[in-house]
């Protein structure tokens, strides 16, 4: 295990030196790049401290010069230093780097033979000397000399000629932001005009071949986020050009470098043969998502990585406003809540729960989470509906042009509020500096026409904050009288207190509350509810999240009824779901959500929250007799609601279309269990797109009929990553408990296993961790081939076998023998020699 270093918040102090210009020279070669670097430093007056230090790892100095002079510099730990004069100066340094053997996709590496960089969050430092750090900003010009067909770098093309390309930035940026792409690149092009009217070029860059037809999509897209950060928040781009590069080996979904982001293929191509609805859905939210980070990551920035979630949480948030205002609101915020609740509620309260503002890290690249990302943007939620859109447009106004050009704090941002409303925001920030999702129990009253919500806040220890101090909770919500009509549209209450309560009067008789409607707060409501009530609400509650939540409420307290007292599944839950179902009234993507039978692993976690082990292998056995059972109580209404979500215009990604056929899918995973895979079988052999096909492949797999459909899957789209990506997952996901670890094990020695890459590594392993009955089978097999593997890749990649340990985060749920086998397998890991720090800062954090 190698030494770790731990950074606080605490210790942060301002930059010695200042950078006014970066040029930069990159001389192409895939083992022996080099790159000459000519950085203008100014002392920082901020500060009197004149030592001199940059950042570097891996790149080999070659020479260093300062205002011409030739210098040796002292190489220390992390970097360099050296003597410099108390006054600016120019350094220069030539160094050699070797982009073919990254394998980590940090810093310039290649992929497919292309040349491409991810410098966020501290990768600048592997490719020359530098200040890495956020709040060092600085104008650069780059210089790219090679014989590659396409040669980009940021900000605007200012000169072009046989064997060089060079580009230049105007707008000041930390290294984090830097971008540089080579290599044999085809694009497509559009344009924008601007709201000022000024003409921006639009390029969407792949490699040749058949990728160049998956780029429309991605195009269009884009345009939509151009316009509607223009219309919504009055934001402007900046430059003449906005490039997208798809590269195939990428650790994450997308980076935002300033005028030229860099995609995983994943997230950026698209096509309705090879992609599904959820793949476009995704696409249209990362290209949003890396857009908006222009204003809001890039022109403003972090002023260290502490901040991160300033950038992430506002950019998270804003990319699902857009998506609600290109699509379903309801939908999105249902999708955004389940993902919530899968992922930070699962984090929240495990080992590895941190504040939205994390006050210590030893590797950034650990804490780009769901804390930080869709945690954070619930918080700016919050925000948004305690102060209203008014309010909140106006603060955004402020921090625009408070902190353009600026490397900001999460403190910047709330003082921004607290400027813009005169609200004292004090208390509200626990919500960035305390770990924990908050349990709001509620219980009532009602006397002489007098209704009473009695509410208490709990937030149960997380690692390192025994004790929570009681936060702002926004309880957004609305009353129905027992006919079902609202006598109290939405109102939000403001919780401060540790217990309060609310009482409302005038009414004739006891209501129904809908409590936290549009899931006003990342907060898990306890409310002891009847099934009546429950369907009561899914009947009747006018807003679309409280509907939906009620049903889910209903299904959640029927299977855990069945896993903890083998009962059966009550027929309120069967005839609400149908009378739901049958409502045409209601969006089909929303009746295709409300059909959806909570998680494995949300169950797991309700039954470990009410002092129950979870048996993974129990709560498998009772979602497949929930879904036996409904599907049998629906087998008349099926076939003919199916039919009637056929699609026969011509396949197109809109949110009406995949409503239809996400129900469609549904209503298919139901008739499966009664006829064998009869119908599966039958849409797979006519599907004319990627959502229909590989949604009949999974009930062909479900019936354990699939080997054929399998086999013709991959002869049809042997050599697309992206579909043999899913190919891999679909078979593991849709493995029966007994079978996954050994089909994730066959699948781990395929040839087309290409390990290295992160999509596949993720398809398989990420698909297998995501299958709790199967990798937590009772022989503890799945562990060990999971350790195993995470071993292998951490050299090669630490980043992503750090991120994927997550797969062990909920440990400590489970029984004395399963703890006992992960425990073994995580020490297993730590104790491995050369392990990275990255790997074992999570695993320590999960070991506790
Ligand atoms: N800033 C990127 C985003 O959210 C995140 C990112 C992309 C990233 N690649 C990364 C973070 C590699 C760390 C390491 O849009
Ligand atoms: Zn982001």
């Amino acid at each position: 295990m190698t030494e770790q270093t731990r950074i606080f918040l605490a210790d942060y102090t301002p930059p010695n030196w200042l950078v006014e210009q970066v040029h930069l020279t990159f001389a192409l070669s895939p083992a022996a790049t080099r790159v000459k670097s000519r950085i203008r430093f100014a002392p920082n007056t901020a500060t009197s401290d004149r030592d001199f230090f940059l950042h570097g790892e891996g790149p080999a100095l070659i020479s260093a010069a300062i205002d011409g002079a030739p210098v040796t510099p002292e190489m220390v730990r992390g970097g360099l230093t050296c003597a410099v004069p108390d006054r600016a100066f120019t350094w220069e340094a030539e160094v050699e780097i070797s982009p073919a053997t990254n394998t980590a996709l940090e810093g310039l590496y290649t992929s497919n033979g292309m040349y491409c960089t991810q410098c966020e969050a501290e990768g600048f430092r592997k490719i020359t000397f530098y200040p890495d750090r956020p709040d060092v900003m600085a104008p650069f010009t780059v210089r790219i000399e090679g014989d590659e067909k396409v040669m980009l770098s940021n900000g605007n093309p200012t000169g072009a000629g046989e064997g060089w390309a060079e580009w230049t930035d105007p707008w000041p940026k930390p290294a984090y932001l830097f971008a540089l792409v080579a290599g044999d690149l085809v694009a497509r092009e559009d344009r924008f005009t601007t709201m000022s009217g000024k003409t921006v070029d639009l390029k969407l860059w792949t490699r040749p071949g058949p990728d160049e037809g998956k780029t429309e999509f991605g195009m269009e897209a884009l345009k939509a986020s151009m316009t509607w950060d223009e219309e919504v928040y009055k934001r402007e781009y900046d430059l003449d050009i906005f490039q997208i590069v798809a590269v195939s080996d990428f650790n994450m979904g997308a980076m935002e470098n300033k005028g030229l982001n860099i995609f995983n293929t994943s997230a950026v191509l698209a096509s309705p043969e090879t992609s599904t609805d959820a793949n476009f859905e995704r696409i249209e939210a990362i290209i949003a998502h890396e857009y908006f980070h222009n204003w809001t990551g890039n022109r403003i920035t972090c002023r260290d990585w502490f901040q991160l979630s300033l950038k992430e949480g506002l950019t998270v948030f804003r990319d699902q406003q857009f998506s609600g205002d290109m699509r379903s609101k309801a939908v999105c915020r249902i999708n955004d809540v389940l993902s919530l609740r899968g992922r930070q509620f699962r984090e929240d309260n495990g080992p590895l729960a941190h504040p939205v503002q994390p006050d210590s890290f030893v590797e950034i690249n650990n804490f780009y989470t769901a804390t930080i990302y869709e945690k954070g943007a619930e918080v700016i939620r919050m925000l948004h509906t305690l102060v209203g859109q008014e309010d909140y447009d106006r603060a955004l106004e402020l921090y625009f042009d408070r902190h353009d050009g600026e490397a900001a704090t999460i403190q910047d941002w709330v003082r921004v509020f607290e400027d813009a409303t005169g609200r004292d925001l004090t208390q509200f920030k626990r919500w960035y500096s305390q770990a924990g999702t908050p349990r709001l129990s509620v219980t009532d009253e009602f006397r002489d026409g007098s209704y009473t919500l009695h509410f208490k806040q709990e937030t149960p220890p997380t690692p390192g904050q025994e004790v929570k101090d009681p936060r702002v909770i926004p309880i957004a919500m609305g009353l129905l009288n027992p006919n079902g009509d609202e006598v109290l549209p939405t109102t939000v209450l403001e919780m401060t207190e540790a217990e309060q309560s609310f009482t409302f009067d005038g009414l004739a008789a006891k209501p129904v509350p809908s409590l936290l409607r549009g899931f006003s707060a990342p907060v898990i409501l306890k409310r002891d509810s009847s099934a009546s009530e429950r369907a009561f609400l899914l009947a009747h509650d006018t807003d679309p999240f409280n509907k939906w939540e009620a049903g889910r409420a209903l299904a959640k307290d029927v299977l855990v009824g069945m896993v903890t007292h083998g009962s059966t599944p009550d027929a309120a839950y069967l005839q609400a779901l149908t009378t739901m179902l049958r409502d045409d009234q209601l969006d089909p993507a929303f009746r295709a959500l409300a059909l959806r039978q909570p998680g494995q692993d949300d169950i797991a976690q309700t039954l470990f929250d009410a002092g129950i082990t979870p048996d993974p292998l129990a709560i498998w056995r009772a979602s497949e007799t929930l879904a036996q059972e409904v599907a049998e109580h629906l087998q008349d209404v099926a076939p003919r609601l199916s039919a009637e979500m056929d699609v026969t215009a011509p396949f197109a990604p809109t949110a009406a279309q995949a409503g239809k056929r996400a129900l469609g899918l549904g209503l298919l995973s139901l008739t499966t269990r009664l006829d064998g895979g009869h119908a599966a079988q039958a849409l797979y052999d006519r599907a004319d797109n990627m959502t229909l096909k590989l949604g009949a492949l999974g009930c062909l797999l479900d019936a354990e009929v699939g080997e054929e459909a399998l086999a013709r899957f991959h002869a049809e789209f042997d050599g697309d990553a992206l579909v043999i990506d899913k190919w891999f997952a679909m078979q593991v996901a849709h493995a029966s408990p007994q079978n996954a670890v050994d089909v994730a094990e066959k699948l781990s020695a395929h040839k087309d296993f290409n390990w290295k890459n992160p999509n596949r590594f993720r398809a398989l392993f990420g698909a297998l961790t995501m299958n709790p009955a199967g990798f937590h089978t009772v022989s503890g097999k799945g562990y060990e081939l999971f350790a195993d593997w995470l071993i292998r890749l951490d050299p090669v990649n630490p980043q992503i076998a750090a991120r994927m340990t997550t797969g062990f985060e909920t440990w400590r749920r489970y029984d004395a023998d399963r703890r006992a086998m992960i425990r073994g397998a995580l020490e297993r890991i730590l104790g491995t020699k050369g392990i990275s720090s990255d790997t074992a800062e999570m695993v320590a954090r999960m070991l506790g």
